[in-house]
């Protein structure tokens, strides 16, 4: 997901290029402003963080990109993208390690891990949003 900040600063091109060029299958994709309800189950397992409060604020500021993308160790492939959380210690040639500074705005939300990326993309998108398609390499 294209956070607020990355939307901002027209970035969605660029991240949807990054993933494309990879050779991951875009399933979909929408621009969406996010409620507050959203973003606290979204984001629950940081209640308790002293920055809970910013981060759900941050996040409902804006239109974010949302998208579900398909393929081999996608989920990894895509932190290795995106690089560490904090953009300082995220290299050159990562979506954060270019294009951030701050931790909290940094750009790009992506799934840790395949049960979160099943939960998340349940939470963000109804079943007729997804396509089902034969991508040509
Ligand atoms: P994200 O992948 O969206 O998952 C949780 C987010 O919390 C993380 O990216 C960061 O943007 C944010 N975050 C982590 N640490 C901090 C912090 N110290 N202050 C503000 N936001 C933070």
């Amino acid at each position: 997901m294209v956070k607020p900040d990355g939307v901002q600063r027209n970035l969605i091109g660029d991240i949807v290029a990054r993933f494309e060029q990879k050779g991951f299958k875009l399933v979909g994709a929408k621009l969406m402003t996010i409620s507050a309800d959203l973003a606290e189950t979204h984001y629950s397992e940081h209640k308790e963080r002293p920055f809970f409060g910013e981060l759900v604020e941050f996040i409902t500021s804006g239109p974010v990109f949302a998208m579900v993308w398909e393929g081999e160790n996608v989920v990894a492939s895509a932190r290795t993208m995106m690089g560490k959380t904090n953009p300082s210690e995220a290299l050159p040639g990562t979506i954060r390690g270019d294009y951030g500074i701050s931790v909290g705005k940094n750009i790009i939300h992506g799934s840790d891990s395949l049960e979160s990326a099943s939960r998340e993309i349940g939470l963000f998108f109804d079943e007729k949003e997804l396509n089902s398609y034969e991508k040509q390499t």
